[in-house]
């Protein structure tokens, strides 16, 4: 049996720490997987920094991390679409409330992720390139795809135009590139945001619109750019995203629905290591306030919000959708861009803890991945 290791989360707050793991066995529909590549979320320093105010269902030692790229090297009973030796890019489920086991953890050697939340890569594809697809897919397409959040049709290679706009605030950010090019997939016209720099960037995507999110005019912008425009949806992704995009759909035509990717809070990043008695005083009463106001103004504006949960399409027909379907073609096909493009940061378990130090300093148009 090949020897495991993990980068473990010891404890909250603590750094991570490189150490022996088992080695997992597969169970029905489970497939383990020798990462050789994973890439970094903010969710993975979030959790780190925030302690239990998060993800508090996560039981320590931890192991975290959700992006894995790989060789298959065992199936379980019931998987039919892998087999060992298979490469693969998958979604690692260790963060989600029903799969918390460290073997479900991407930061360590050999991962347990499930079967419906994995697709094969083509041979041209690296592990590096791969890896930054799976949170960042899964995000976008659980606010795009699933019934109750902008419900629209299913991606395809040659998709039929609806002659309906989607707005994605945040374009280049990893949920962003991978909503813009699905949106598109799915016969859409795509209005977004960035900085100026990566303009070009979310246009190569296939964005039709880009406006800067930090012009003093962005919302009116966009209000104009919809006139007459058959509105989707939203995807709010970034800091007083949800604000904009409930003001923008309140003035907008059609789909009146806003998905939160980035949960809306007044604090634009909370101090690390707060204890439960600043949560109560501080992070509570201010979030509480902030929540009861913008839900206040979608009511007014007749918008509806739902935040997303990137790891819920695990659970319906989107999951098969994506991984099982569309992705496989897509990505062997050539029309599907890993985006944003991966940056390697280090190899080997010993350099992830450093990568989510620079994950948090921020990233612009880029994935952090770290080889294995
Ligand atoms: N709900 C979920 O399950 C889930 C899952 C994954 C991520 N998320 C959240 O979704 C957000 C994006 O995550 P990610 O991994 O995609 O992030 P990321 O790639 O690390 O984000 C960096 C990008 O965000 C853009 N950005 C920063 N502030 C922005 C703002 N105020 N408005 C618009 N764009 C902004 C930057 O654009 P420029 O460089 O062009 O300025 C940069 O390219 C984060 O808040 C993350 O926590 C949620």
């Amino acid at each position: 049996m090949p020897k495991n290791f993990a980068a473990w989360l010891p404890e909250k707050f603590e750094r991570l720490k490189v150490g022996e793991a088992s080695y997992p066995t597969p169970g029905a529909g489970e497939i383990v997987v020798r990462n050789r590549a994973i890439a970094i979320n903010p969710v993975d320093w979030l959790k780190q920094h925030t302690g239990d105010m998060m993800l508090a269902w996560i039981k320590y030692p931890a192991v975290l991390g959700t992006d894995v790229a790989g060789d298959v090297v065992e199936v379980g009973a019931k998987v039919t679409r892998f087999r060992p030796g298979d490469r693969l890019v998958a979604h690692a489920l260790g963060l989600t409330k029903s799969n918390t086991r460290p073997a479900e953890g991407a930061f360590q050697l050999y991962t347990v992720i499930q079967e419906r939340m994995a697709a094969p890569i083509p041979s041209s594809m690296d592990y590096a390139s791969a890896s930054v697809l799976p949170l960042g897919v899964s995000t976008a397409a659980s606010a795009l795809f699933q019934r109750d959040y902008l419900g629209l049709q299913a991606p395809r290679l040659q998709p039929a135009d609806t002659g309906e706009t989607v707005l994605i605030w945040g374009g280049s950010s990893s949920v962003g590139s991978n909503a813009i090019q699905l949106a598109v997939a799915a016969g859409h016209r795509v209005i977004t945001t960035a900085s100026p720099r990566n303009f070009g960037y979310v246009s190569q995507l296939g964005a039709h619109q880009v406006f800067d999110y930090n012009s003093r005019t962005v919302r009116r912008d966009i209000k104009q750019a919809l006139k007459g425009a058959t509105f989707a949806g939203a995807l709010a992704l970034g800091a007083k995203s949800a604000a904009a995009c409930i003001e923008i759909a309140a003035s907008s035509k059609g789909k009146r629905f806003v998905a939160f990717g980035t949960y809306p809070s007044p604090f634009e990043s909370l101090p690390d290591r707060l204890g439960p008695w600043e949560m109560i005083t501080r992070v509570a009463p201010a979030t509480l306030l902030f929540s009861m106001g913008l839900a206040l103004k979608a009511r007014l504006g007749g918008v509806k919000t739902k935040a997303v949960w990137g790891s819920s399409l695990k659970d319906n027909e989107v999951s098969g959708q994506i991984y099982g379907d569309f992705l496989p073609r897509a990505l062997a096909a050539n029309a599907y861009v890993a985006a944003p493009p991966a940056r390697v940061v280090g190899d080997g378990l010993e350099a992830i803890q450093s990568a989510l130090d620079l994950q948090k300093k921020g990233v612009s148009a880029e994935k952090l991945v770290v080889t294995l």
